[in-house]
């Protein structure tokens, strides 16, 4: 087959650019680029990338847990701004200052695990009022057989719900479980604070370019930026998801060619339907209509 359009992992550098779009619309409650970015920025630094350019955002930290290689970190930063801190999340988070508005992505590879758990924690009882919270997990069952034992082993038996059986969670049901999980612990850490604070999610997509993944994100809220929160008008951004009902992401595999013959008849009228290219299925036009504008340019 010819070759295909798109960079290494397509649904991953969608969701970076969702999750932007998202950032931009922070503007009712501030200027994106007042806020701090705190994230895990690996070797690439895609999403460091994505916040400077896109919003401005000047305060940026990378935590990385390669401690050993760290050098190699900070060599590959994109801007030297960035400030590479090597350890744990669970070590550097709460050492970080949290006395100004924060964009924090915990971008894990690993799924679900008390640590993460912890992580969560820590950025939830800090965060002032009107940041946002995004968290990656891997979603990928277990073996059927094991998935109940490890996930009971990686987050506690009592965070583990009832229902959470071995068939519940094969296919995406690791995910949904682990969503319910985090936004028990997120609704509970934020019931604990004195600012009567509240978790409002917008974004919840799983995808997979490889492994099954998920990214849930929202932004904590309190009576005094509530009305700001809404005037940010999350929920006319067709992606965001407020609730345990995700956003399944699919990037059609298409050629460049493909790609551009349905490029020239975008955009498309309300209710006109586009032309594919032979092979070419409804099912994938349908799915890049949705996702096209997030994909990378083509050359
Ligand atoms: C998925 S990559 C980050 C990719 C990047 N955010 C992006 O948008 O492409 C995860 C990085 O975080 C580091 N990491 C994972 N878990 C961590 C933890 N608990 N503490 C510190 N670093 C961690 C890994 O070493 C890796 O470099």
């Amino acid at each position: 087959m010819a070759r295909m359009s798109y960079e290494l992992r397509p649904s991953k550098a969608v969701t970076r650019r969702l999750f932007v779009d998202v950032l931009r619309r922070l503007s009712a409650v501030a200027a994106p680029s007042d806020y701090q970015y705190v994230g895990f920025g690996a070797l690439e630094f895609a999403d460091f990338e994505l916040v400077h350019r896109q919003l401005g955002i000047a305060k940026m930290t990378s935590i990385e847990g390669d401690a050993a290689h760290v050098e190699r970190y900070i060599w590959n930063r994109p801007y030297g701004g960035i400030e590479v801190l090597a350890g744990r999340a669970s070590t550097i988070l709460p050492s970080l200052d949290w006395s100004q508005l924060s964009i924090v992505w915990l971008d894990y590879t690993s799924t679900q695990t008390a640590e993460v758990l912890a992580d969560i924690d820590t950025v939830a009882s800090r965060l002032l009022p009107g940041s946002v919270l995004a968290v990656t997990l891997n979603a990928h069952p277990q073996k059927l057989g094991e998935r109940v034992a490890a996930l009971e082993s990686a987050v506690g038996a009592d965070r583990v719900p009832l229902e959470a059986s071995e068939a519940r969670l094969g296919q995406w049901g690791l995910a949904d479980v682990q969503w319910e999980i985090l936004n028990a612990e997120l609704r509970r850490t934020l019931s604990e604070r004195a600012d009567s604070a509240v978790w409002r999610q917008v974004l919840n997509i799983h995808y997979q370019d490889a492994a099954r993944m998920q990214i849930v994100a929202g932004v904590v809220s309190n009576p005094a930026t509530e009305r700001l929160i809404d005037q940010c008008r999350f929920s006319d951004l067709d992606f965001v998801r407020a609730g345990s009902d995700a956003l399944r992401l699919k990037v059609p595999l298409l050629t460049l060619p493909e790609r551009s013959w349905l490029n020239r008849q975008l955009p498309v009228a309300a209710g006109a339907a586009l032309d594919p290219s032979p092979g070419v299925s409804e099912a994938d036009v349908a799915a890049y209509l949705d996702i096209y504008r997030y994909l990378e340019a083509l050359p």
